[in-house]
């Protein structure tokens, strides 16, 4: 067996460990190593300390010169990277005074992106997906969420969920894929909610057979599916096994109670969560995701993310990049900028698109730098940790590494 190998020095490490998944995070609680380094053994942490401390082991040595500082690799929660098309002239319309549901009533919107997602090939896609993530993966994200969505028919659902199972053994980073045949009612079904009886019936059993995802999504909106709609849905979906994660709440509310009933993983967007819902998901073990990209590309309001985080919920923050709502895609920008409007402390981005992150996967094997994790970290070009909000994305990390290994895709 090779020998572990030492990667440090790092000015500061940071492994966001023994901080708790749901509440508010302060600075003071945040554990910083001097001088850290991370020991590495078959893609996995082995220890991580002080550098000097760990060299004095039997360990071959990948020595960093300079000042960095070590965070693990980000988790974007919540990504609709598997598409095709764009949807700049929707970009402009809400520009111009349009609204979101506008636009989609007048055949824009999701709609428009299902249609060119229909006519590009499998291959098409995988190469979009591989493109974006590459962009991620350089920005940090070491492991994304991409869902299906655009394809909204059984085999078009699958195309989908096979191009991101293919992308996912070529790129370095992970893509957890998520079943969204949900997403609006496809309007070659005129409205007709048979549709979901036809998702459960024959793509879930096909999800299962090829081993496409264990997580099945839904858009609770008025553009969408209603609330008894999904429930329904939802209960077949737990019957099979599959981990249940909503769209909830970005326009009207009703999606987050769905999530709590469900015991979902994560109920994301929350944009319109009034006091009432902030409770409720505070009280449960449902992690609130907001998606401050959609707030950027639509022009609306943040996440209640200090509402939220004080109220004592888990609070993950995530990219949402789609063609539509979150075309820029940049998770570490949207989350600094999203501290600054909802006045969050750095430990509570950072946790969010890292543990918390992971925590609204259901994955426990990263987002700390810990023994046992994947050793996928970050590494930025500072000594100070507070430098890497403080310019909202402009710093960008010199080194990725996923598995122990440095990616440069
Ligand atoms: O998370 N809100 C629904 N779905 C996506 C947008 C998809 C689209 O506009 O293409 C979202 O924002
Ligand atoms: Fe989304």
């Amino acid at each position: 067996m090779d020998k572990p190998l030492l990667i440090g020095p790092f000015s500061q490490l940071l492994p966001m460990t023994n901080l708790p998944v749901k509440g508010s995070l302060k600075d003071v609680d945040l554990l910083i190593i001097e001088n850290g380094g991370i020991l590495v053994s078959e893609g996995k942490i082995k220890e991580i300390g002080v550098y000097e401390d760990l060299k004095s082991q039997d360990v071959d040595v990948h020595h960093i010169e300079g000042q960095y500082v070590c965070l693990p690799g980000f988790v974007d929660s919540h990504t609709h990277i598997c598409f095709g098309g764009s949807r700049a002239r929707d970009y402009a319309l809400r520009n111009a005074g349009a609204s979101y549901l506008e636009i989609a009533k007048a055949g824009g919107g999701i709609w428009d992106t299902v249609t060119q997602t229909r006519k590009a090939s499998q291959e098409q896609l995988e190469v979009g997906i591989m493109d974006r993530s590459k962009i991620h993966l350089q920005n940090g994200t070491t492991t994304i969420e991409v869902k299906s969505g655009y394809g909204l028919s059984v085999d078009e659902e699958l195309k989908m969920l096979r191009a991101i199972k293919n992308a996912n053994t070529k790129t370095s980073a992970d893509l957890v894929a998520t079943c969204l045949a949900a997403h609006m009612k496809p309007k070659d079904w005129n409205g007709d909610v048979a549709y979901l009886d036809e998702i459960i019936a024959k793509l879930f059993p096909a999800i299962k057979a090829e081993n496409l995802s264990q997580r099945v999504d839904a858009f609770i909106e008025e553009s969408a599916f209603t609330q008894n709609e999904i429930e329904s849905y939802f209960g077949k979906a737990q019957e099979m096994g599959f981990d249940i994660t909503v769209h909830a709440d970005q326009f009207t509310t009703g999606g987050s109670e769905v999530a709590i009933k469900f015991g979902a993983i994560s109920a994301d967007h929350l944009e319109a969560s009034t006091e009432r819902e902030v409770q409720l998901l505070a009280k449960s073990n449902v992690i609130a995701t907001a998606l401050p990209g959609a707030s950027l590309g639509l022009g609306c309001a943040y996440t209640p993310a200090r509402k939220i985080l004080d109220a004592g919920g888990a609070l993950a923050i995530a990219s949402d990049h789609n063609p539509g709502s979150a075309p820029m895609g940049d998770l570490l920008t949207q989350a600094s900028i999203l501290g600054t409007f909802e006045k969050l402390s750095n430990t509570e981005v950072l946790a969010g698109i890292t543990f918390r992150a992971a925590a609204a996967l259901n994955l426990s094997d990263r987002g700390t730098l810990e023994s046992g994790n994947l050793a996928d970290f970050v590494v930025f070009p500072t000594d100070n940790y507070q430098e890497i909000t403080y310019h909202q994305g402009g710093l960008k990390p010199t080194m990725v590494f996923k598995n122990g290994i440095y990616v440069c895709e």
